[in-house]
């Protein structure tokens, strides 16, 4: 298994569920080792998206412990190849210094539909498609690829777009820095039109418990040397 993907998950103390979850039926088996690999091939590929797609699992499914309690481990699944699509970016785009120029912005948001073509044949979890197709969908319609308005977005969508927004924004880029995690809660808020209101307080709960955690400066980095894993 990706060493990354298995320290974090005896981190997160996940071994179990996911050894009961892979016994549980040959379609759960397949569906984690298929999205196993995949995540192996875009941590080859660019270790940044596959750092930031650990994130977003983390989240989502602790988001979903409250929320989707039947398939928490589909949306741990999801978040790992939310952005499977990107792999066939040019470096230029994918580990580009600068912010993508409007003119290539078509190339970037085309990745939902690349990665939804890429998995949809595996009978992968509906939970871990949608959150490929829908992680870039806004609550109040503006976002992409489909423009999708409020609950027409699932909810697998919905809790995909708030763990992706606060990972991207609590992780430095060559073009920018990381936001502390109170920054990022305010700035999610004052764009809180883009995101289901009824996750917000929740999501909001999950950061608090995780500043409780690390001592109020949780990011990409202390994450990721949260216990000595990838120091
Ligand atoms: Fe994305």
């Amino acid at each position: 298994m990706n060493r990354k993907l298995f320290d974090f998950i005896h981190h997160r103390s996940l071994w179990l569920q996911f050894q009961q979850y892979k016994r549980s039926s040959r379609k759960n088996e397949r569906s984690f080792l298929v999205i196993e690999s995949l995540f192996s091939a875009l941590d080859l590929r660019d270790p940044l998206t596959a750092n930031h797609s650990l994130r977003v699992a983390d989240y989502a499914y602790r988001l979903a412990l409250s929320l989707d309690p039947y398939a928490p481990l589909d949306y741990f699944l999801g978040g790992l190849i939310h952005d499977i699509g990107k792999i066939g970016f040019t470096d230029h785009i994918l580990k580009g210094t600068e912010i993508i120029p409007k003119e290539e912005r078509w190339t970037l948001e085309n990745h939902v539909v690349q990665g939804f073509q890429l998995i949809s044949d595996f009978n992968l979890p509906v939970i871990a498609l949608e959150m490929v197709r829908y992680h870039h969908e806004s609550f109040d319609g503006t976002g992409y690829l489909e423009g999708r308005k409020g609950l027409d977005i699932p909810l697998s969508g919905r809790i995909a777009a708030l763990a992706d927004t606060y990972a991207a924004l609590t992780s430095e880029r060559p073009y920018k820095r990381s936001f502390h995690h109170q920054e990022a809660i305010q700035s999610m808020n004052e764009i809180s039109e883009r995101f289901d209101p009824s996750l917000l307080s929740p999501f909001n709960e999950l950061v608090q418990q995780d500043v409780k955690e690390y001592g109020g400066s949780q990011n990409e980095k202390s994450f990721y040397t949260a216990d000595g894993i990838y120091s």
